[in-house]
């Protein structure tokens, strides 16, 4: 039997041109008609899984692999990870953290450049044959929040100071000597702000972004999402967008994807987008190259970048 190095667990979207700068011996997961059942009959004696931010690592999956050493990861968000399953073994998680973030900060802007000047609506119009323009708000002066000034969070604040925005953010607490202010909750944040953009992790076990403070981004209001579908109470803001209580969204990730809820598809008030953050050739490159070296690291017992910490 062919001993296995890795499994595979999903196909990852890079360019077709691509080749895996490896020589190490990958099982495709994501091409037997039962994963978990041909992980229980050979998972034995595999040091590493690849794995993708869209894609669960569960319980059972690491039960099958009693000499599983490395998760590794294509994308930054590990939110469907099992992580108490991978602790309680040992496991160690890497992911990709720096090879998207100006690409993911690059879609927030697009994101909400087309959300304050309705682009997506204006598009609508114009292939209906109609031509109109109502006005919109400028975006020079206006006021952004910024939910997690992480990577991506201090990439889009970079980006935005650029565009005349005035900034601030919520994290769990200050950063000493941010330049931007510091707002003390999301719903303190969302009070204040024009333009509120999600760039926290997902996988919390409550939505961050409640009711209350989708209520809070108010009718003149934009939210922007481009972290996860989980971190905001996704019924609420469908409420709040067809009874106008939110004025607008943005947004680039969704519970349920791909199969969204179709109430977004009959409002003109939001800017759809197919989870598209880290999609560009270079990203997708860069991601694939850490994570094959992480797994060829681990294999030779060279050490790892960019392990995951909680
Ligand atoms: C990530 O890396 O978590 C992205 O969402 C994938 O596109």
């Amino acid at each position: 039997m062919t001993k296995y190095d890795a499994v595979q667990i999903a196909a990852f979207p890079v360019p077709e041109s691509y080749t895996a700068p490896t020589d190490l011996v990958i099982k495709a997961l994501f091409e037997e008609s039962n994963p978990q059942g041909w992980l229980e009959a050979n998972g034995a004696g595999i040091p590493v899984m690849l794995s993708h931010s869209g894609v669960a690592v569960t319980a059972d999956m690491i039960a099958a692999m009693p000499d599983l050493m490395l998760v590794a990861n294509f994308g930054v968000g590990v939110d469907l990870v099992d992580h108490a399953a991978l602790e309680r073994r040992g496991v160690v998680l890497t992911h990709t953290p720096d090879a998207l973030t100006d690409d993911v900060a690059d879609m927030a802007m697009a994101l909400m450049l087309g959300g304050i000047r309705r682009i997506g609506a204006g598009d609508r119009l114009v292939r209906a044959g109609r031509w109109s323009t109502p006005l919109t708000r400028s975006v020079r002066g206006l006021s952004l929040g910024i939910l997690g000034l992480g990577r991506i969070g201090s990439e889009i604040a970079r980006l935005a100071a650029a565009f005349g925005m005035d900034i601030s953010y919520h994290n769990r607490s200050a950063i000493a000597d941010s330049p931007y202010q510091y707002a003390n909750s999301p719903v303190e944040l969302a009070r204040t702000v024009d333009v509120l953009v999600a760039a926290i992790p997902g996988g919390g076990s409550e939505p961050l972004i409640s009711d209350i403070v989708i209520e809070a981004i108010g009718p003149d209001g934009l939210f922007v999402n481009i972290a996860r579908g989980s971190v905001v109470d996704e019924s609420a803001l469908l409420d709040a967008l067809e009874n106008g209580s939110l004025g607008a969204a943005a947004l680039d990730v969704f519970m349920n994807e791909p199969k969204i809820d179709p109430r977004f598809m009959a409002l003109d008030n939001v800017l759809l987008s197919p989870h598209r953050g880290s999609a560009t050739e270079e990203a997708r490159i860069r991601m694939a190259n850490e994570t094959y070296a992480n797994a060829a690291n681990c294999v030779a017992g060279r050490s790892l970048v960019d392990i995951y910490r909680q």
